[in-house]
């Protein structure tokens, strides 16, 4: 048995004491919030012990594993600190907010197991399409696109006190909505050669430093891929993946996978689980939590480990380069 503790008792904090409430492998003994009042309704709900700091909590438990639920700037900081105490983490994304930050994940991830979540990489829809690649079943990747379009307004900025912020947040739609579409397409065609990015802030102005709209024309294992990912649309569009092979197109959209041919559209739906929060963070977090204890377990590496996230978080990292300029 794990037992396992949570960091940030927010919005997303809710799903993973959930998954790891349901989980037979782990335990959730402790949490901890900067707001007194989160700490201590997810301890009441679960029945495990609230702290105001991760160093409270960490002086007064000793945790197999901390899932970090906090604001982006605080990830690598904090996961170098458990690590440092020879505690395992599970991180939600992004990994980091700068490369300076890396080596602080570099030093965790050499220490303890290491893993962030990406969850999306576990939808059944990807690794539908991920096979159908490998096995060439429809020849080589030509080239693809991606669509972000989502609504977010000044309230969820000003509520949460560190999201809009380049210190907290490290960007907008890019580093926060789009990157799990970003890393997707990573593992879907492969390492990135180069970027070209605009970013701008359409809606905004004035109301958040960052960004609430990206393009960027990349070449992700030597294919085109275009991405447009926006905050400024008038609702949580799903998510649209596109990729173009010698012999059909294949189209990501919620759940499903559309396969189009000469010979007509196919469109494949797969059985998941209910979405445990909001229905745009998707539905897999269980299956990403459970292989992380899974893969510690096992002793072999875990799918998302930081070697697994490098290529995306450099790319991101690039794109802030070159568009964050523009703003
Ligand atoms: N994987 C996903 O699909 C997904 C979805 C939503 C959010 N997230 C990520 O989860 C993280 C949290 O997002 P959220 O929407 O839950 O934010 P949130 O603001 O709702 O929650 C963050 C919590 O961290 C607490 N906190 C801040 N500083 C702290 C500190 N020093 N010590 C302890 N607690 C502290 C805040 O008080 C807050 O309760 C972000 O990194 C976000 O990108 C991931």
């Amino acid at each position: 048995m794990f037992r396992v503790a949570i960091i940030g008792c927010g919005g997303i904090a809710q799903v993973h004491a959930a998954v790891l409430n349901n989980l037979p492998e782990t335990e959730l003994i402790a949490c901890a919030d900067i707001r007194p009042e989160r700490a201590g309704a997810m301890a009441e709900k679960y029945g495990c012990r609230a702290y105001a700091s991760m160093d409270a909590l960490l002086d007064a438990e000793t945790p197999d594993a901390v899932h970090l639920c906090t604001p982006h700037y605080l990830h690598a900081p904090m996961a170098k600190a458990a690590a440092d105490r020879g505690i395992a983490v599970f991180s939600e994304k992004p990994p980091v907010i700068s490369r300076e930050q890396w080596a602080l994940l570099e030093d965790a991830a050499a220490k303890v197991p290491f893993g962030v979540c990406f969850q999306n990489r576990y939808n059944p829809n990807v690794e539908e399409a991920k096979r159908l690649i490998r096995e060439g079943v429809y020849g080589r990747l030509l080239g693809g696109r991606a669509f972000v379009t989502w609504k977010r307004e000044i309230p969820y900025y000003r509520d949460s006190g560190w999201r809009g912020a380049w210190a907290t947040e490290g960007g907008g739609v890019l580093i926060n909505q789009s990157i799990h579409t970003l890393d997707l397409l990573v593992q879907l065609f492969g390492a990135p050669d180069r970027a070209e990015t605009h970013m701008v802030n359409h809606h905004l102005k004035g109301a958040i430093e960052v960004e609430d709209t990206v393009e960027a024309y990349l070449i992700l294992g030597g294919c085109p891929v275009l991405f447009y990912a926006t905050t400024a649309y008038t609702t949580d569009a799903p998510v649209m993946i596109e990729l173009h092979l010698e012999k059909a197109v294949l189209r990501l959209e919620s759940d499903a996978l559309e396969i189009r041919t000469g010979d007509g559209t196919e469109r494949r739906t797969f059985e998941v689980e209910a979405a445990l929060g909001k229905g745009y963070w998707g539905t897999g977090h269980p299956a990403c939590i459970a292989d992380f204890y899974a893969s510690v377990a096992e002793k072999r590496p875990f799918r998302n480990n930081l070697a697994s996230v490098k290529d995306t978080a450099d790319l991101m990292l690039t794109m802030y380069e070159q568009g964050r300029a523009g703003l």
